[in-house]
């Protein structure tokens, strides 16, 4: 059945009560802010809604990302009852997308062969469980074979596009290797790039996927497509990938951590589909407070509650766990306190 995309329609079909102020102009309860009065004027005649409470207001897409914590692409779906994955975007550039798919498969079967032992230690010590690992598909590349692989399924030109290798004197390199390799993955759990750690302590410590046709990185939260599931309260706000990955490992999946940027207000607005409660948790250091201070601001201008979790004498939230464990972490959320700036 053809889905209507009438404004007022879908908030009957939705379960919320209308009341008639004039023609085409409704009231009802904010379905957002949930107070007990009717703060929400909807216009058949605009097709928009606006909450007087609350602030929130848009269109028949703005009320399904909403509602269903779901971002535009999701909310198009929804609204239309056809598959997300026919959007034009993914569609125009679905090579890339698995382009990086097969990278990711390339750097977890190396990761488990034997030419990947060393990257396997090396995430065993950084304490991860085998479960971990596969979680976050985390792989490694060795000094070669990435582009040997892909070649004879993508051209160079495109490879080159997505960030996967080098070209120099007509001759074409891998852009990852001898790294233990993280994949960066999207809410709607497509690759969109990989960030690449040394094993020792040799700069730069990470290389990461630049802009591509498919990634910004100040568009993407890390790890937001396992936070956007967890059953507790609100998300926790991080530095880095091995922030994020620890706090898993140690029993937190509720972390998200923007991509060796500041925070930007695209990220905050995204994060914002999903809760409006934030755990600050960024470095113990001079660079740390600064960065809080911007993702404080950020936070606040778009209502987000903000709280913030003390590290003691921890420099991040995966040496936290390492040094005092998990319910001491659990501790330290208990207590977190308001923060004003
Ligand atoms: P951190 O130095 O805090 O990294 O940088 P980390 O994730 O905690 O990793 P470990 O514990 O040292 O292994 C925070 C983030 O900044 C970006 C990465 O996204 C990293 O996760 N970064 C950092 C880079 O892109 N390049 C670098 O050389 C360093
Ligand atoms: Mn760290």
């Amino acid at each position: 059945m053809q889905k209507s995309l009438e404004l007022v329609r879908n908030f009957i079909s939705n379960g919320i009560l209308l009341t008639k102020v004039s023609d085409g102009l409704y009231r009802c309860n904010c379905p957002f802010c949930k107070e007990e009065i009717t703060s929400m004027i909807v216009s058949s005649s605009l097709q928009e809604y606006k909450c007087f409470s609350c602030g929130k207001n848009g269109n028949i897409t703005n009320f399904y990302m909403e509602l269903n914590h779901t971002d535009f692409f999701g909310a198009v779906k929804i609204a239309t009852g056809k598959d997300a994955d026919s959007s034009q975007f993914y569609k125009e550039n679905e090579v890339y997308y698995r382009m990086n798919t097969d990278a990711a498969k390339y750097f977890y079967k190396t990761l488990h062969s034997i030419s990947g032992q060393k990257g396997l230690e090396y995430w065993r010590s950084r304490g991860l469980k085998e479960e971990t690992m596969i979680k976050y598909g985390l792989g490694y590349a060795g000094a070669f074979g990435l582009y040997d692989n892909l070649k004879k399924d993508y051209n160079i030109k495109s490879l080159s596009k997505n960030g996967l290798i080098r070209s120099k004197s007509g001759k074409h390199y891998d852009f990852f290797y001898n790294r233990v390799i993280v994949p960066i993955i999207d809410e709607n759990n497509n690759i969109l790039g990989f960030g690449g750690r040394v094993l020792d302590d040799s700069k730069p410590k990470y290389i990461n996927t630049g802009a591509t046709p498919i990634f910004d990185k100040r568009m993407h939260l890390f790890n937001l497509n396992i936070a956007k599931n967890t059953h507790r309260d609100g998300f926790i706000l991080c530095e880095g990938y091995m922030d994020c990955i620890g706090l898993y490992n140690g029993g937190f999946d509720n972390s998200v951590a923007s991509l060796g940027t500041a925070l930007t207000e695209e990220q905050v607005h995204l994060l914002k589909h999903y809760t409006n409660h934030v755990y600050l948790c960024y470095d113990n250091d001079e660079a740390g407070k600064n960065a809080m201070d911007n993702a404080y601001n950020l936070c606040h201008k778009q209502g987000i509650y903000i709280k913030c979790i003390d590290l003691l004498e921890a420099k991040d939230p995966d040496e936290f766990i390492q040094k005092y464990g998990s319910d001491a972490f659990e501790k330290q959320i208990i207590k977190s306190s308001y923060y004003n700036g």
